[in-house]
């Protein structure tokens, strides 16, 4: 999931309405409105009226309606006449329908979380909601051996296709697809099955069955699991080869709410958000979260950059991707007999038969206008077939493999400075190199008359320094809302091996012909799973929990991270390492429900009249709500953005909830490095006599900031339970 074009800002539309030509660009537009309507007012014939009322000339059809968690539509419009749309009554927002991208097992021992873990006879109630590309049902990591009918619960339904022998199973309790415009290309498939793996991939690793003997070819063997092998899992398909369009991602959420699912897991996002109602994932998670649904977001692939976190709203979890103890590593020897240890997963074995090399500058498709400057990156098309066939390709980019692939090369070694920590599968033979090694061996192939190679097959090799982010995670801070810490927390997102469709090859790249039943892909589309399959454990011992609830559970338990890779320390990480065993006993709670966030949106700026539209009550108000900031939301850590030199005090207004022992006294640890800033915390000790009690304190900081970034924590400490939230204070 990289970013994208997403939102156009409501004053552009204004500019752009005067264009004469405006009629002309007409497209989809979302039109939302807050919560369902109560019984008895039927919402498409609203919104039906609601285009006849606005354009009496003409005739616009509702392309899809939203109406049973939430109140919104779908129709083609002009800029002018989205302007006019966003101008009515009861409208929230009108934006374009954007498109998002996607963003053993091994990581789960890695977490801490073993096989023979304590499990709740409920985890076969919990339903996770994965909204991804469909899914592959015949995988072994859908068997329903053993798992008895759906919880009586559900109410969703399976999109049962003949024609593509799609059928569900008391795993897959049900699957839709969602299209609003019909558009389906190939390789796509009209039927929830999956023709990528993305969506394979993420559910089985949120709730796939125990399956020994899984691997790709010899790498990442052992037994595949999820995190609830006995959780059902609904499918909502939501991605194509296109993307993922926000019309289709409402569409399913409006559905999931109402199904009766658990947790949702969405593994998408991506584009400019500038606020939290004018973005389809935060708006459908804010409806989630008021139906007791936990929605548990990737943090995207943007990083690392500064406030390239997506999915950040306060009522969803966001997750970012860390490194597992695997990493490969692929020998590459050149006809000098030196031999050199690149990156990437190369499951070809040449069997140490050597190859011709050839630069990729030496060999530009000049009938195509390349020249020696371009062919160097070898993107498709730029290589001339009859040079490069049959040899190994130096290239100046990683890139997907798909020029040299085409091109019929017999391999590729790339050197590329934006070399980093992880690599993907190709198509071909490869191993990719930083500047210095790449160097190396373009000297060789410049400097040697017939210069050769042969690439061996992939070593897997144990990363001692894991866990740590990867570079491509998205980072914090929040791009609205600074005070709140985003990514919340951090899961393996690095060479996960899990379940893959039949119709995609591993590598994902077209002629490629490695089918397999396990796949090992990156990315924070991988991380986000682990969350969802740890909060449905969290949710199979505490059914009544709030979301709010399970997401301070994740975050409070989550190990400590360390910021000697990660400079930008929680910002990379959240609040840790998730730590599924943990979570199921927090000992304390950072409650918050549906009256909490919309203090915070009080506090956000939003008004009473706008929030009442939300909820569709007109009991809501602000008034109460002035007196405080949004860092007083019981949010379980704790943001504080400053200017630099400024001196500032701020107070954080939190209860916590006695979910450990009934009788049980917490002290607080601080753990802030000493300098400019002052912590208190006040009191310092909570002494609980009940379970469920709720004791107030504030954490007030001070001080002035020389430096751009102090972080620490609090940490709630009973003898048994180390309730941790980290203190971020930044510029
Ligand atoms: C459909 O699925 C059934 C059960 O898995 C299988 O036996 C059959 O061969 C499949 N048919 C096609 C056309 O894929
Ligand atoms: C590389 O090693 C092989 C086998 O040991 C040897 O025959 C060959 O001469 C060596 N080549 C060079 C350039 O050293
Ligand atoms: C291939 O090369 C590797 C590494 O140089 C060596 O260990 C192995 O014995 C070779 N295999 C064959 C079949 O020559
Ligand atoms: C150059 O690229 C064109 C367009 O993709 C392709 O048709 C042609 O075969 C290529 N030429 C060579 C020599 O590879
Ligand atoms: C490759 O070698 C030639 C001849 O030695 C030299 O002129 C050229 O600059 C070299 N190319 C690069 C990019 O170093
Ligand atoms: C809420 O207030 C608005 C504006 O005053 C009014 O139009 C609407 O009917 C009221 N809704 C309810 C449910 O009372
Ligand atoms: C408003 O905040 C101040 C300072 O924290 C506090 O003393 C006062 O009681 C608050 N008032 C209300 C109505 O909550």
């Amino acid at each position: 999931m990289k970013g994208g074009k997403y939102l156009l800002p409501l004053f552009l539309l204004a500019l752009l309405a005067a264009d004469a030509n405006a009629n002309a660009n007409r497209k989809s537009y979302i039109v939302y409105m807050g919560d369902r309507l109560h019984d008895g007012v039927s919402p498409s014939l609203l919104h039906t009226t609601m285009l006849q009322d606005a354009f009496r000339s003409e005739s616009k059809s509702v392309l899809c309606s939203y109406q049973k968690s939430f109140n919104g539509f779908v129709v083609d419009l002009n800029e002018e006449e989205a302007q006019k749309m966003a101008g009515m009554d009861g409208v929230i927002s009108v934006f374009p329908n954007g498109k998002r991208k996607l963003h053993t097992t091994k990581s789960w021992d890695f977490l801490g979380f073993p096989q023979q873990v304590e499990r709740a006879a409920m985890e076969s109630d919990v339903i996770i909601g994965v909204f991804d590309t469909g899914i592959w049902p015949e995988s072994q990591s859908f068997d329903d051996k053993g798992i008895g009918p759906p919880p009586t619960k559900w109410k969703g339904s399976c999109q049962v296709d003949p024609s593509t022998n799609f059928t569900c199973n008391n795993k897959i309790i049900g699957a839709k697809y969602y299209r609003s415009d019909g558009m389906i290309f190939s390789p796509d498939i009209k039927s929830p099955r999956d023709s990528d793996g993305h969506g394979t991939h993420t559910a089985s690793t949120a709730a796939g069955r125990l399956v020994k003997g899984a691997g790709l070819y010899d790498f990442g063997s052992g037994t595949a699991r999820g995190g609830v092998p006995s959780a059902r899992i609904a499918v909502y398909k939501i991605c194509w080869v296109d993307g993922c369009y926000d019309a289709d991602i409402l569409a399913a959420f409006d559905d999931a709410i109402s199904d009766g699912v658990d947790i949702i897991s969405i593994s998408v996002g991506g584009g400019v958000i500038n606020d939290y109602f004018e973005d389809a994932i935060s708006i459908a998670a804010f409806h989630a979260m008021k139906n007791g649904i936990l929605t548990v977001s990737s943090a995207g692939n943007d990083g690392p950059g500064r406030s390239t976190v997506s999915n950040f709203s306060p009522w969803s979890i966001s997750v970012a991707a860390s490194t597992i103890d695997r990493k490969f590593s692929t020998k590459v020897q050149l006809g000098d007999n030196t031999t050199h240890e690149g990156l990437s997963i190369n499951t070809f074995d040449l069997k140490n038969k050597t190859y011709p090399m050839i630069y990729g500058g030496d060999a530009p498709n000049t009938t195509a206008g390349y020249t020696s400057s371009s062919s160097r990156f070898c993107s498709l098309s730029s290589l001339d077939r009859d040079l490069v066939k049959g040899k190994i390709v130096l290239c100046d980019r990683i890139g997907t493999g798909r020029g040299p692939f085409s091109a019929g090369a017999a391999g590729t070694v790339t050197r590329d400075q934006d070399q980093t920590d992880f690599t993907d599968l190709f198509p071909l033979p490869t191993s990719c190199f930083n500047l210095v090694d790449g160097n190396t061996i373009y000297r060789y192939i410049n400097l040697t008359s017939t210069p050769t190679a042969t690439i061996f097959k992939s070593t897997e090799v144990i990363d001692s320094l894991a866990p740590y982010v990867v570079s491509f995670s998205s980072r914090g801070p929040n791009p609205i809302t600074p005070d709140i810490i985003k990514p919340d927390i951090s899961a393996p997102g690095v060479y996960i091996l899990a379940a893959w469709s039949q119709l995609s090859p591993i590598s994902s790249i077209e002629g490629d012909d490695r089918l397999r039943t396990y796949n090992i892909i990156s990315g924070t589309s991988m991380s986000c799973p682990h969350v969802s399959g740890a909060a449905a454990y969290v949710k199979s011992f505490h059914p009544t929990w709030s979301p709010a609830a399970i997401q301070s559970a994740l975050m409070t338990t989550a190990s400590l991270m360390s910021s000697r890779i990660n400079l930008e320390a929680e910002f990379a990480y959240g609040s840790g390492h998730l730590n599924p065993l943990k979570a199921s006993d927090p000992g304390l709670l950072y409650d918050a429900d549906k009256s909490d966030y919309i203090t915070f949106l009080c506090r956000q700026g939003y008004a009473t009249r706008f929030l009442q539209l939300l909820t569709k009550d007109n009991s809501t108000t602000c008034l109460e709500s002035t007196n405080g900031t949004v860092s007083d939301l019981n949010y379980p850590s704790f943001g504080l953005s400053t200017s630099p030199s400024k001196t500032f005090s701020r107070s954080f207004k939190r209860t916590v909830t006695n979910v450990g022992f009934p009788l049980a006294i917490y002290r607080a640890n601080l753990n802030f490095p000493t300098g400019g800033l002052k912590v208190r915390i006040n009191p310092d000790v909570l002494v609980f006599t009940s379970l469920g009690q709720k004791l107030p304190f504030e954490v007030v900081i001070e001080g002035t900031m020389d430096g751009s970034l102090v972080s620490g924590s609090l940490v709630w400490d009973d003898g048994e339970h180390q309730v941790r939230s980290p203190i971020v204070v930044f510029i």
